[in-house]
């Protein structure tokens, strides 16, 4: 349970926040023991639990050390450069809502140079996105209000954002601190009409969560799909089935995508496990990833969506968070991509990559030399460059692709791709394969040392005479305990590597590869074929 962190706000509050971050051992014992004589008891448990949360919050907000978190609130945040991506896609919209803000991870990005309306039923989370906004600067133009999204009245705004409370079963808990009740003090001016259901709507029970079960469980169109959805399960996102199974999020999914009847613009964000044939037509799917870790499912209205149509269903983009920004990658339509044996580099797509179904797309870029790596006077970091179908650097955040004008002269005329000499190594199978070290951030690239059927006692000599004590295994298409295979291979010496185990033309392979960069192995030794 979380301690209410509203407490902190009191001037007392603050200074003892203060002097828990003046100290070096914020965690110590003697400190809470010598606190405790000055300060309620309450006030530094409160204190110490909220410390601890902005220290881990640094991971995501560059001013956590000024924010306020629950625990839960902290845990589903946004963090600040996907969020401040997203809000550049909002573009010129003046009047936005963020419904279901929580502490306001996607309002502080939101709300710069616009009317913003943040909505949630917990009055906690309320208060701390306002407080959270302030905190980066926004305030006049910043308003709360505590309320069941179901009961706002939209009119006037000419775009929402909304981020539903993940559900892990019919009847679960929302993720609030479940302390809503009665409205909010310092959200007094309110540009929007709403009757504020607070104190009837209480986190996760009550009318509200029983309208969610039964719009889960509901008929319909979006319904039925998602209740089919749910019987095959997730695949793509190991772990989530469960968490992320369609419809089961407050409010629904198909509450949320309705929002486009009555709002010129809409953006809903989701878990990366969604079944993709839930998406209204003209809605795009963007899979974010943050590196190389696989952070969400962003849906947009088709006023908002710019990428275009991909080879089936939805239009799709794969949008990479980087240390120089955000690289996003849309449909590269073209020939089909040939299947090959591995060559002399791997490339390992980024999880937003594979999940957005672009991995051929990516294939015909970096073969059609559409800047995402082959030769780099292409677009991976150029400002101006927001019109390629294959590779989009948006450092106005923005896509905007019709597979055909690549102003910069990269990539083909006719628009469209061809994987010139990058393969995939299985009809199946995620792994694209090519002959030189291309450099992008839509895929990693690995130094092929070894690549043959795969026997295990064949790679463990072969692991042996090229020295790699250390490896990471990614097993991919075959069954087998990576643990237990680690164990057999008894890895001896110096070297790092990554030894891949998947399927080549549907056949069991092993490769041992090891990363470009690197100095280890002598970086032209040439593939060796079995
Ligand atoms: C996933 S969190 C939002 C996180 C937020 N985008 C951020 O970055 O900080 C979901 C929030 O939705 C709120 N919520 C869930 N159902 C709601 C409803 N029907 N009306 C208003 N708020 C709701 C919860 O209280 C919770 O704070």
């Amino acid at each position: 349970m979380n301690a209410d962190p509203t407490i902190l706000l009191t001037a007392l509050g603050q200074e003892l926040l203060a002097r828990l971050a003046a100290e070096p051992d914020s965690g110590g014992l003697a400190l809470a023991v010598r606190l405790r004589r000055e300060y309620p008891a309450d006030l530094v448990a409160a204190a110490t639990a909220q410390h601890e949360l902005r220290l881990a919050a640094r991971a995501k907000f560059s001013r956590a050390a000024d924010m306020l978190f629950t625990r839960s609130g902290y845990e589903q945040s946004s963090s600040e450069p996907i969020a401040r991506y997203r809000a550049e896609r909002f573009g010129d919209a003046r009047r936005v809502a963020d419904l279901c803000c929580g502490i306001g991870g996607d309002l502080l990005a939101l709300a710069p140079g616009r009317e913003a309306l943040a909505v949630d039923r917990d009055e906690v989370h309320a208060q701390l996105a306002l407080h959270n906004a302030s905190v980066y600067g926004e305030t006049e133009n910043v308003r709360a209000l505590v309320a069941d999204v179901r009961d706002v009245n939209l009119a006037d705004l000419d775009a929402v954002f909304i981020d539903p409370a993940r559900r892990s079963g019919p009847g679960a808990a929302s993720a609030g601190s479940g302390t809503a009740s009665a409205g909010l003090g310092t959200a007094s001016a309110r540009p929007h009409a709403a009757s504020s259901r607070a104190g009837t709507a209480s986190a996760g029970s009550g009318a509200a969560s029983s309208r969610a079960a039964a719009a889960a469980a509901g008929s319909g169109a979006a319904s039925s799909r998602a209740a089919a959805a749910s019987a095959r399960g997730m695949s793509g996102s190991p772990g989530t089935a469960q968490r992320f199974r369609a419809g089961l999020s407050e409010p629904p999914l198909d509450w949320c995508f309705a929002l486009a009847d009555r709002v010129p613009a809409v953006c809903v964000k989701a878990a990366p496990g969604l079944p993709l044939d839930l998406l209204p037509d003209g809605w795009e799917v963007e899979f974010i990833a943050d590196g190389r870790d696989l952070k969400e499912a962003v849906l947009w209205s088709p006023a908002l969506a710019t990428a275009p149509p991909a080879d089936s269903g939805a239009p799709r983009r794969a949008t990479v968070i980087t240390g120089t920004g955000p690289r996003t990658l849309v449909a590269y339509p073209g020939d089909p991509v040939p299947v090959t044996e591995p060559g002399e580099y791997l490339l390992d797509p980024n999880p937003a990559v594979t999940r957005a179904g672009l991995v051929e797309d990516l294939a015909r870029a970096l073969g059609s030399g559409a800047g995402v790596g082959r030769d780099d006077s292409g677009c991976v970091d150029h400002s101006g460059c927001v019109d390629h179908s294959g590779c989009v650097d948006h450092s106005d955040g923005v896509g905007h692709s019709d597979g055909v004008d690549h102003s910069d002269g990269v990539g083909h005329s006719d628009g469209v791709g061809h994987s010139d000499g990058v393969a995939k190594i299985d009809p199946r199978i995620a792994f694209l394969t090519l002959d030189w070290p291309a450099q992008t951030p839509f895929a990693r690239t690995l130094r092929v040392l070894d690549s043959a059927p795969w026997n295990e006692k064949r790679f463990a000599k072969r692991l042996r005479e090229l020295g790699i004590g250390a490896a990471d295994i990614r097993r991919r298409g075959l069954a087998g305990d990576v643990d237990q295979i680690h164990r057999r291979l008894k890895l001896a010496g110096p070297n790092r590597g990554t030894i891949v185990i998947t399927r080549v033309n549907d056949k069991p392979w092993g490769l041992i590869c090891t990363d470009p960069g690197s100095t280890q192995h002598g970086e032209n030794e040439p593939a060796k074929r079995h």
